[in-house]
């Protein structure tokens, strides 16, 4: 092709082709554990990492390759590889950087879920979080001790509202020698490619915005190829001579795509968070329209945040495509398109008003979840954060007053609607 393709035709076309066997237009479906092997040689040679191909599916599945290859394309990486959740991702990803003993260097505003998995379980791999105070760079490089071994930020964090300086940390990154690793799960490649920004792995969660339709389960691995993994002994999985692969070293071997080799060969092989075909396949479907259904996400988030700004029932709304928002400036500069669709405001009523909302709406899902066409709503303080006394919920983002949202590409207007009457509702 003489164009380099854009996002679009990517989002369609790549990773995939009609079906050799059948013609099947479609990716199909490959829902096989294992794939017979050509003869003893080619057997020999798939297990010992000489060839590529297909042995078993919790390392690689041809549905589950059509994804990667795409995700992979989207984000302009080298290679990807697909595992069970956006958890399931983040684990495979620090088993490949992490000894016992070591420490990253994380953003205090992520996703919940990231901070439980690596305040509380990640301890017991003897893996220690430290948490950058704020969010400059020089907020993460104070943290950094000879210990760390990576820098963790989202891109656009969720709850929203929050855009990461991702230049301005890989720089820090780069200075220390440590991979800089972004989870972009709320912006996707459609808003921000991290990689062009310094980062050196991206992460997300495909269970959102990728899959898009609330329906499967997913994360994903990209492997930037940026980072020079000989230049020291620190990453010893990509250094040190493997005895199971005749003692390949991965990356003297893979190159530019050696931590995605070790992701699937050491940790898929070993830990087995594997996706399953069937949710690839979701997924795959999903990243089809994903330009279209973000950019309708984000000018929907757009109007209703403007809505909500404006109402006298709201206290406060954290929404980067709102001019006076503080990260306003940061969002134009990495995700131009569009400030995302999660975020979350206050409600000058508190808890009772809270929970009266989530009530009254008849459009919006009460749930745990965001990234899907549907719109959806949650009041943090009596569910998600429930536990917590009310200083460790206002800690959290997640004080009584506070509503998050992920808008859906449903009409605005009706989502304009339907908040409007249920806040003409609250006393
Ligand atoms: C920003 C972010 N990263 C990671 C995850 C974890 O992904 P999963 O639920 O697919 O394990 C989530 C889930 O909400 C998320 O919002």
């Amino acid at each position: 092709m003489a164009r380099e393709p854009g996002f679009d035709t990517l989002a369609i076309h790549a990773g995939a082709q009609p079906d050799p066997a059948t013609g099947a237009r479609i990716t199909p479906i490959y829902q096989s554990t294992a794939f017979v092997f050509d003869d003893v040689d080619h057997a020999a040679s798939l297990f010992g990492l000489q060839a590529f191909g297909n042995i078993y599916t919790r390392i690689t599945n041809p549905t589950t390759a059509v994804l990667e290859e795409r995700v992979a394309a989207l984000e302009g990486g080298t290679a990807a590889l697909a595992a069970a959740s956006g958890h399931a991702a983040q684990l495979l990803i620090m088993h490949a950087l992490m000894q016992p003993g070591d420490e990253f260097v994380a953003a205090r505003k992520l996703y919940g879920g990231s901070i439980n998995q690596f305040g509380q379980s990640f301890k017991s791999f003897d893996w220690h979080v430290k948490w950058a105070e704020g969010q400059t760079p020089a907020d993460f490089e104070a943290q950094i001790t000879a210990k760390t071994k990576a820098i963790f930020i989202e891109s656009l964090a969720n709850p929203g509202g929050v855009v990461m300086d991702i230049n301005g940390i890989a720089e820090v990154a780069r200075k220390h020698h440590i991979p800089l690793i972004v989870d972009n799960t709320m912006a996707t490649p459609y808003l921000c490619r991290p990689i062009e920004h310094g980062a050196d792995i991206v992460v997300e969660s495909a269970t959102k915005f990728l899959g898009g339709h609330g329906n499967s389960m997913g994360g994903i691995i990209v492997d930037g190829g940026t980072f020079d993994w000989g230049k020291d002994d620190r990453f010893p999985i990509l250094t040190e001579p493997r005895p199971e692969y005749a003692d390949m070293v991965l990356y003297e071997t893979f190159g530019n795509f050696a931590f995605a080799i070790a992701c699937r060969v050491l940790g898929l092989r070993d830990l087995g968070p594997a996706i399953s075909p069937f949710n690839a396949f979701q997924i795959i479907t999903g990243i089809e329209t994903l330009g279209l259904r973000m950019q309708r996400h984000c000018d929907n988030a757009q109007k209703v945040a403007e809505y909500l700004d404006g109402h006298d029932k709201v206290d406060w709304v954290s929404y980067a495509g709102l001019p006076n928002d503080p990260h306003h400036k940061l969002q134009q500069h990495y995700m131009p398109k569009g400030a995302g669709s999660v975020f979350s405001f206050g409600l000058k009523g508190g808890y009772q008003a809270g929970i009266d909302l989530v009530s009254n709406l008849e459009i919006f899902s009460h749930l745990a979840n965001l990234g899907d066409t549907r719109s959806l709503i949650i009041h943090p303080a009596s569910t998600t954060h429930r536990q917590l006394d009310v200083e460790q919920q206002k800690a959290a983002g997640a004080g009584p007053d506070v509503v998050r949202i992920s808008i859906g590409i449903e009409d605005a207007d009706d989502l304009i609607a339907d908040l409007d009457q249920a806040m003409k509702q609250l006393k």
